[in-house]
């Protein structure tokens, strides 16, 4: 009987001494399985029960010298291990240049479209922001567009196909309409954001675009107010340059029109993209429709205002020349990243 149990008490020795934990974690594994609460060296010590009496001082003698031989080897393992990982650490050149970090780029898109709402910003405006998924009512019916309205193929719609109500907006003109419906006068805000047109992709045009809009309501907003505010865009757009406004026609101004800046016609390049003017046609604007005012809930007797809406492409690509819209929406890194030192 006894002898079965000092036979069982060599094997777990022997089973120590061939251990071979090659990391931390394998150490730790060892010391659970040998030397923890519920270790081996724990069951053999609760054997001494079951020794014949005149061999238990043996067994005793025996449990306790592979219990040493346990914890030394643990002991010595593990001041080697931390040895090592000291090492590691050592060798880390602390004297070596750090890896260079990759900077980001903005996107020209956002560059000159925050640009634009700063520029607007600094005399007052602030900035609202809309939903792309838009009903027809903002987007068409309230901004003085009804259904069998002829201005409606200005803009080729995109209609979601599980809900003909909804659609992409094709303007930010419809955040003027959430606007108005939700705040009195004194308005004035800017809204930068997506439009969708269903429009054939080229070179010059795309399905989706981004767009300024403006809006200034108040008691006694004039037309010259309008100009000289458009006016001091240009200005801080496009440095000392003159605006013109033509005569054009929106369905949500009245009068309405075009503004273009003088870009000059210095080279070549210039007259390809003015087609021989000097003029860039930049955005429209106008006087606020009263019809507009009055269905979104705004007094026509009391206010007036004025609104405009500019696209930022455009300006994107004159500012920095690029050639082709496309470039815009294709996100190659080798075309972004020429956007580094840009703000
Ligand atoms: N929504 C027009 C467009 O997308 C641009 C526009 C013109 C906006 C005149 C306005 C405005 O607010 O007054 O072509």
């Amino acid at each position: 009987m006894s002898q079965a149990i000092f036979d069982k008490a060599k094997e777990i020795l022997a089973e120590i001494q061939s251990a071979v934990p090659a990391t931390k974690e394998d150490l730790e594994q060892y010391r659970i399985k040998f030397i923890g609460t519920k270790g081996s060296v724990k069951g053999l010590m609760g054997e001494i029960r079951n020794v014949d009496n005149e061999r238990k001082r043996e067994y005793g003698q025996l449990v306790n010298s592979i219990k040493q031989a346990a914890e030394t080897k643990h002991t010595e393992l593990l001041q080697q291990f931390e040895a090592q990982a000291d090492a590691t650490v050592e060798q880390i050149d602390m004297t070596a240049p750090g890896e260079p970090l990759e900077l980001g780029a903005r996107h020209p898109v956002s560059i000159v479209m925050n640009r634009i709402v700063e520029i607007f910003q600094r005399i007052g405006f602030v900035v609202a922001e809309e939903r792309e998924i838009e009903d027809d009512w903002h987007n068409f019916t309230a901004m003085n567009t009804p259904e069998d309205h002829p201005a409606r193929d200005m803009q080729d719609t995109f209609y979601l196909m599980n809900d003909p109500a909804r659609l992409l907006r094709t303007h930010t003109s419809s955040v003027q309409a959430r606007v108005m419906k939700n705040q009195q006068p004194p308005i004035r805000i800017i809204a930068p954001g997506r439009v969708y047109r269903n429009e054939t992709i080229s070179a010059r045009s795309h399905c989706q675009f981004h767009q300024v809009e403006g809006l200034y309501i108040d008691e006694n907003v004039s037309f010259a107010d309008m100009k000289q505010t458009l006016y001091y865009y240009a200005r801080e757009m496009y440095g000392d340059t003159r605006i013109r406004l033509r005569p054009s026609y929106f369905p949500f101004t009245e009068p309405s029109a075009e503004m273009d800046v003088y870009w000059g016609l210095k080279d070549e390049v210039d007259y390809r993209i003015t087609k021989g003017t000097g003029w860039l046609e930049i955005l429209g604007c106008g006087m606020v429709d009263p019809q507009v005012l009055a269905n979104c809930g705004i007094d026509p007797e009391k206010y007036t205002g004025f609104a405009w809406g500019m696209g930022i492409e455009r300006q994107a690509m004159l500012q920095y020349r690029i050639s082709d819209i496309r470039y815009l929406f294709e996100n190659d890194v080798r075309f972004l990243s020429q956007f580094k030192s840009a703000l």
